[in-house]
């Protein structure tokens, strides 16, 4: 995934359009670039490695004259990371040049052609193809060659286009890779996330598949795919410039672990209403809830372990089968769902491309849609029959924290939601648990607060070759949220493993000084919890015990400690991940690594 921002005004385009792409760099950071149309050229500046490397070379772009010009930061797909294959791209006559974001999956035949026709390629990006049609089907009419490119294009791709002609106009297009209009006064902008506009401007244009848009610096035009004029309601970004910023924390990543308290209040709260669960986009008839005979959970990481929890309490509560799918597996297994397939699809971003690529196909045999996303606007968003949105603000950090958190604190409410219309839930079950989530906020800030030894316990562990997490239950569901957390951001080997299973092969693998987390706060299993404790400590393993913080048993058998408020068991998974979150980071910190841009990643997946 990579992020493009656009800018045309009065002032200066290069300053706002690196100041745009450091708000996009969790996007993807291999390199970044601007181009900046003075009047007469178009000025390209492109350079390997963060936007820092970029606004080094350009003097944060004092040296770069000129009021309108687009810019990108590059999460690479078609060729390696380098100054050439940095974008933007520009046409051989000097006149277009373009920024892009996500997979044109027919450059290699539009290459062949434009090659045979004596085109010069200068890089092994598919985006340069965009640049030469530009060039191709220029007659004078910009609008029209950017027609008549686009309509070349196959795959999925947001574009910014800059161009020489006419003073100070854009284009910029959104197929299947989310662009936003934001609308200034006496400057408009272009962007990849809205992160990018809010320090300008909250009021911003959502532009969906197939539509383009021309940006002067006085007039904002959205056409169809057929260049028609369409009129698009203009919203109003609900958080500020602030939230999106690091707020004096070291790192993102730390900081939205330390928001999830707020950002879990801010999700449920407005959804009780006098003591009952209202979901503001999700109301079935008795008869669509009635022939419900299946659910299906698809997600890719950490929302598909978010899945993953969520299958254990819809299934408790709900009584109807769940299964959590891979989302890259499910669209192409061939699945058999029909109109009874309640399809929950899990997305922070909301632009996961195997996500989208599978709620697609499940909804073409019929499904029903419902997805939790955090990106007000996003593809999938969009794609579905219901939403609700966790509203957790935007999380820049690659590791998700506080978008699984809210995003299991959505199932649960899902959960109760369904079983009390479903007639299983006593009164008095369902009051208890609108006051345990009425409380969990305070829990959470405890989650955060218990576990001074997560430091000393990161330096301990920092040089593991590899850490097992081992569960049972919900403890199992939340072992996978831990071992990808600490094998993301601190690049040590993780695996979680269901307790039970571990006597099926894998505990041949647990030697002297292994380090095993065992996650036992699941009390109706915590006995057999104990007892595979007591199987790994017997082959020289050390266990780091995740309980409940008034257990007294386990520190008895645990060599380490992580403490875990006590909550309503449903809930328990939410402030259960919190000293895994920090444990994870604090190894991570320890380590070097770079925790906001972890190596070979990026914050939303939108390619294959
Ligand atoms: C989680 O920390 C990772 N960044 C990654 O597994 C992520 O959860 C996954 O790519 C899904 O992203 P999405 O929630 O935006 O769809």
């Amino acid at each position: 995934m990579c992020g493009i921002v656009g800018f045309t005004g009065t002032r200066k385009a290069a300053p706002v359009l690196i100041d745009g792409l450091r708000r996009l760099e969790y996007r993807g950071y291999d390199s970044a670039g601007i181009a900046v149309a003075d009047g007469e050229k178009i000025n390209v500046a492109k350079v390997k490695g963060y936007v820092k490397n970029l606004s080094e070379m350009t003097h944060d772009g004092a040296d770069i004259e000129g009021v309108l010009g687009v810019g990108h930061t590059r999460w690479a797909t078609h060729g390696a990371p380098n100054d050439i294959n940095a974008h933007p791209h520009m046409s051989a006559d000097g006149r277009f040049a373009v920024v892009h974001n996500g997979i044109i999956e027919n450059y290699a035949a539009l290459r062949s052609e434009l090659t045979a026709r004596g085109v010069k390629f200068l890089s092994d990006t598919d985006t340069e193809v965009v640049a030469h049609l530009l060039e191709l089907y220029y007659d004078g009419d910009a609008k029209r060659a950017f027609m008549k490119a686009a309509a070349r294009l196959e795959g999925s791709y947001s574009l910014g286009v800059v161009c020489l002609e006419g003073p100070g106009r854009l284009f910029a297009m959104r197929e299947q890779s989310p662009l936003i209009l934001g609308l200034g006064v006496g400057e408009n902008y272009f962007a990849s996330d809205v992160a990018a506009l809010v320090p300008h401007t909250k009021n911003v244009i959502y532009l969906d598949d197939g539509e383009f848009a021309e940006l002067t610096p006085d007039a904002v035009t959205v056409y169809d795919v057929r260049g028609r004029e369409v009129v698009k309601p203009v919203s109003r970004v609900t958080w500020d410039v602030e939230a999106a910023e690091k707020g004096g924390y070291e790192h993102f990543m730390l900081k939205e672990i330390m928001e999830q308290p707020a950002c879990f209040k801010a999700t449920v709260e407005p959804r009780i209403q006098d003591g009952r669960i209202v979901f503001e986009n999700f109301d079935l008839s008795e008869a669509e809830l009635h022939s419900i005979d299946r659910i299906i959970i698809t997600a890719c990481g950490s929302a598909g372990y978010a899945g993953q929890v969520g299958r254990y309490v819809l299934e408790e509560l709900c009584r109807i089968p769940v299964a959590v799918e891979l989302a890259s597996e499910l669209r192409y297994r061939n699945p058999i769902i029909d109109e009874h397939t309640l399809l929950i699809v899990i997305s922070q971003s909301g632009e996961t491309a195997d996500t989208i690529a599978a709620m697609r196909e499940c909804k073409a045999r019929g499904a029903r849609a419902l997805a939790i996303v955090n990106v007000v606007g996003s593809t999938i968003a969009k794609l579905a029959d219901h939403v609700i949105y966790t509203w957790a603000g935007p999380e820049i950090a690659v590791a998700t924290t506080k978008g699984y958190t809210t995003q299991v604190a959505v199932l649960d409410m899902l959960a109760i939601y369904l079983a009390d219309r479903l007639g299983l839930m006593e009164k008095a079950r369902y009051d208890a648990l609108i006051e345990a989530l009425h409380s969990m906020p305070g829990k959470l800030q405890r989650a955060l607060d218990l576990n001074r030894n997560v430091k000393k316990l990161a330096k301990m562990f920092k040089n593991q070759s590899s850490i097992y997490f081992i569960g049972r239950n919900l403890d199992y569901a939340v072992c996978m949220e831990g071992a990808l957390k600490l094998k993301e951001i601190s690049y040590i080997f993780a695996e979680a493993y269901a307790a039970g299973e571990l006597k099926h092969g894998t505990i041949a693998l647990i030697d002297q000084g292994s380090l095993v987390v065992t996650l036992a706060c699941h009390e109706p299993l915590f006995e057999k919890t104990m007892s595979n404790i007591e199987e790994v400590k017997a082959r020289g393993a050390e266990v780091l015990a995740v309980a409940l913080e008034d257990n007294k048993q386990i520190v008895s058998k645990a060599d380490y400690f992580l403490k875990v408020p006590r909550t309503d068991p449903i809930l328990n998974p939410i402030a259960q991940v919190i000293p895994l979150q920090l444990f994870a980071y604090y190894i991570a910190k320890e380590r070097g690594c770079d925790i906001d841009k972890p190596k070979n990643l990026a914050k939303s997946v939108t390619v294959e």
